[in-house]
This record gives C-alpha cells, structure tokens and sequence, in this order.
C-alpha cells in the first residue's frame, strides 16, 4: 500500500493556505486511499526564535485543527514529532549524508535567514538543518508521497536526494519519496500582497485568513483583499495576481476550474462576495467539530499518545537498518 507522509508545524495559527493547499486533500484524499501518517512538527518549531507556552498551545491547537479537518485517527496516524525519537536519530546520519552547499541553496533558509538578519537578529544552526530533519521525517516511513504546497517542493527534492545517495553509498535503506501538489491553491497568497503567500507568521494578518476567524472577519478579509487595475474578470496569474488569488480560492472550495469559473463574473465585486461565501462554508464545519474537540483535550490527547506508538514502530524498523548500513554497531 502506499505510503503517505506530511507535517505542518506550530509556529503560528492555521490559515486557507493550509487547509487548501495540504490538510483538505490528506483528510478528503489520502487517508482512505493510502497507508497515511501526518505530523505536527514541532521541533522545527524550534528553529526560529520561539517563546516555549507559545510552542505548546499551538502544537496542541494545530493537532486539534487536523482532527477537526477531518482527519481521523481510524484510519490514519497522528502524533507530534518530539513524541518520536526516530526522527532526530535519523536526522543525525542524513547530515552526514547531506552536504552544507545543498543547505545554503535552499530558498526558504536564503529568505528566513536573509530576513533575520535585517532585523538583527542571530540565525539559529538548525534552521540551515532544518530541510535534513524535514527528510528524516519522510524517509523514516518509506514514505511513497508526500502531500504538500508548492513552497515544500524543494525540500521534498532534498529528501529524494538524500535517499537516492545514501542507497547508492550504503547499500538500499530507503523508499525514494515524491511531492504531490494539488491542482488547484497549490500556492494560496496574501489576500493584502499577491505576490507573497499566505503564511501563519505574517506579521499584520489582515491578508490573512485564518481556520478560526469567525465567518465576518473572514468575510471582510476577502471583501478588502486588493485587486487589479481594470475591470476584467480574467485568470492570469502573472498580470492580475490578486484577481487570479480570489479565482483559485474560489475553484479550491468549489472543485472547479479558476480559468472556467472567470468567465462567469463581470464584476471583481462579485467574485469577492462568493468567494467570501465559499470560504465562510468551507470553514463552518471545521469551526464546529474544533468546538467540540475543544471541550474533550483528553481525547486528543489520547489520539496523540497512540499515534507516537503506531508511528515508532513503523519508524524504527527502517532507522535501526539505516543505522546498521551506515557502520554503526548494533547496541
Ligand atoms: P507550514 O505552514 O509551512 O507548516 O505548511 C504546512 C503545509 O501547508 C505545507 O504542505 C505547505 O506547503 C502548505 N501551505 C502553507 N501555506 C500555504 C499556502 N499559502 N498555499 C498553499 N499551501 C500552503
Ligand atoms: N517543512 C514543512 C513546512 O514548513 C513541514 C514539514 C516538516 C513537512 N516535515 C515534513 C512536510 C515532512 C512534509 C513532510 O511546511
């Protein structure tokens, strides 16, 4: 069966971007067609100044937004990072595998630190290894896919990378991952700048729509996002960023086509109003079971606690071999 891994990490509130790009399609998709594991990564929450209650609220809140996405631990295995030692065992032997030339080339570690430093501040070590341990996370599980947003796709090449060199060093330890992305809203932007994504640690959020905006915030965000000159309704992400943003948000909620769905408005007006509407909807039910596993904290507790089970035993197997190729005696 195949094998489905993917992570999303506590470092701010969940937004649409989220959901749309990632969490939809491993609740709608990929936990009932495949062998699938998600995790909330909060050790590479650590890799950018961080206040620890901050660390903790949100690994809990995001772990409650995944079940309440509708992933369901049934069928599919939830758990936080730091619960399984497997990941950083295996993180270690992939530095010795990676290269630090291949760690200066990744974008997000240029953007991140590059930002850091304009502000004067220091840039923490394991944000250049951040994109190693992101491997581990994959290749601990054999993982076949992994479904993420586009700005992910560069360190899932990594992954591959690694696996590919340490099977052709050490002989055949690991499966040879690959991205999914999705059709649509692979790469939902700030509704404020369309020309930067959505992201949890924007610093203002008014572009921002998160998964817990009561539905009129969520409705003014979108009314007030910017759009293009003219008047044309057309999808053209390069000329009309802001307009082809509002055109994927719509089609990802709707299942449609951004490019069919232009054709159908005149007026930038109202396409915000239904896409507003659509997002409104999208979230309700979400909102809802969030409320409800809120008022429960032991059960997702209890979710979590089984799920670091499930997910060490099918880690250990692979890392313990990896270990042992590498020349490592066994204990
Ligand atoms: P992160 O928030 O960086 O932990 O991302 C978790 C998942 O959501 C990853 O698969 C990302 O690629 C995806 N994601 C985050 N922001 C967006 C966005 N604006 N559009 C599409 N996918 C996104
Ligand atoms: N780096 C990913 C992000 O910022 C999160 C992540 C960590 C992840 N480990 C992963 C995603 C493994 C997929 C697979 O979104």
């Amino acid at each position: 069966m195949t094998r489905v891994f993917s992570g999303i990490q506590p470092t701010g509130h969940l937004t649409l971007g989220n959901y749309l790009g990632a969490m939809r399609r491993w609740a709608e998709v990929d936990q009932h067609r495949a062998d699938s594991v998600f995790c909330v990564v909060d050790l590479h929450a650590l890799t950018v100044d961080h206040d620890p209650a901050r660390v903790r609220r949100l690994s809990r809140q995001t772990a409650t937004l995944l079940l309440a996405a509708g992933l369901d631990p049934e069928v599919c295995t939830v758990f936080l990072q730091s619960h399984v030692d497997e990941h950083t065992r295996l993180s270690y032997l992939l530095e010795c595998v990676a290269t630090d030339g291949e760690m200066r080339r990744m974008i997000q570690y240029k953007e991140k630190s590059a930002k850091e430093r304009e502000r004067g501040g220091s840039v923490r070590l394991s944000l250049l290894t951040y994109p190693v341990l992101m491997a581990a996370d994959i290749l601990a599980y054999g993982t076949d896919e992994v479904p993420v947003g586009h700005d992910q796709a560069q360190h899932v090449e990594l992954a591959r990378d690694l696996a590919v060199r340490f099977n052709q060093r050490y002989g055949y330890a690991f499966v040879v991952p690959k991205a999914t992305l999705p059709q649509v809203a692979a790469r939902v932007m700030n509704l404020q700048d369309p020309t930067s994504k959505m992201g949890k640690s924007d610093e203002s959020g008014a572009g921002v729509v998160y998964l817990l905006d009561e539905p009129d915030v969520v409705r003014k965000k979108v009314m007030r996002a910017v759009t293009d000159s003219g008047r044309d309704v057309v999808y053209d992400r390069q000329e009309k960023p802001g307009l082809a943003n509002l055109l994927e948000i719509l089609a990802a909620c709707e299942g449609r086509d951004p490019e069919e769905l232009s054709g159908a408005y005149d007026s930038y007006g109202a396409l915000k109003k239904d896409a507003a509407d659509a997002v409104v909807e999208v979230l309700r039910p979400l909102q809802e079971r969030h409320r409800e596993l809120c008022a429960d904290p032991a059960y997702v507790e209890g979710v979590l606690r089984a799920g670091a089970e499930k997910a060490r035993e099918m880690a250990r197997p692979t890392v313990d071999a990896a270990y042992r190729a590498i020349g490592l005696l066994a204990p």
